[in-house]
């Protein structure tokens, strides 16, 4: 039987292996020369890690700042936890999130998992309040923009009145090593 994907709400014990997965696996010396923070210096500290991620992804006490999900693949004999999506909402305006994604490893990219997650999340986002959702892929990381296309993103102008003022300077340059990123946008 075909195997298939599920978002499961992470917990407060998933963040660990969130962090790990991200910064110590097989794609992560790639994406850390792409990003601007990680390009520059050390990798950062778990304890930073959960700065960024904090309490309200994994506890759902904040649905509208945002939420953190385990990717699940599985068919009837088999699960397996393979990676991490979480939506950001809290420094953008109503009815828009921005979405990040990292699988665990390289032996599950390029298999269409990641794409099939992003259709899931969005599809769950439109249900509720949210009606255009971004995501900023470095531009070289090809692998992504090319799943988040088959998404659905389109590749548009970076657009700053899709964040509240008071987090506009902190964002708008976004991740990426000399603000070399592409500004997805999906809408409802
Ligand atoms: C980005 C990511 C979530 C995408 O999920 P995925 O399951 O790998 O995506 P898919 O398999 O659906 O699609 C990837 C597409 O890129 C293509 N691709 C794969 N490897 C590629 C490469 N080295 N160069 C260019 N394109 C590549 C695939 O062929 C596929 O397109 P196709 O279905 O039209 O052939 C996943 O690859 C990942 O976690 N990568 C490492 C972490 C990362 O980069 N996170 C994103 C940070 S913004």
């Amino acid at each position: 039987m075909k195997k298939r994907i599920h978002l499961k709400p992470a917990r407060f014990e998933d963040r660990k292996k969130a962090y790990e997965w991200l910064y110590f696996s097989d794609f992560s010396s790639y994406l850390n020369e792409l990003t601007a923070e990680t390009s520059e210096g050390a990798v950062p500290t778990l304890s930073q890690f959960k700065e960024d991620y904090a309490f309200f992804f994994f506890d759902g006490s904040r649905p509208e700042k945002g939420r953190a999900y385990l990717i699940i693949l599985e068919d009837p004999n088999f699960k397996e936890e393979i990676g991490f999506i979480t939506y950001t909402a809290f420094h953008l305006r109503d009815g828009i999130a921005e979405i990040d994604i990292w699988l665990k490893s390289l032996e599950y990219a390029g298999k269409g998992y990641g794409t099939e997650a992003l259709k899931i999340l969005t599809h769950e986002l439109f249900k509720e309040k949210y009606n255009t959702i971004i995501i900023r892929p470095c531009l070289e990381n090809v692998r992504a923009v090319n799943s988040y296309k088959k998404a659905g993103f389109k590749v548009t102008n970076f657009q700053s009145d899709y964040y509240k003022k008071e987090y506009l300077h902190q964002f708008a340059a976004g991740d990426c090593k000399n603000g070399e990123d592409l500004f997805m946008v999906l809408k409802k």
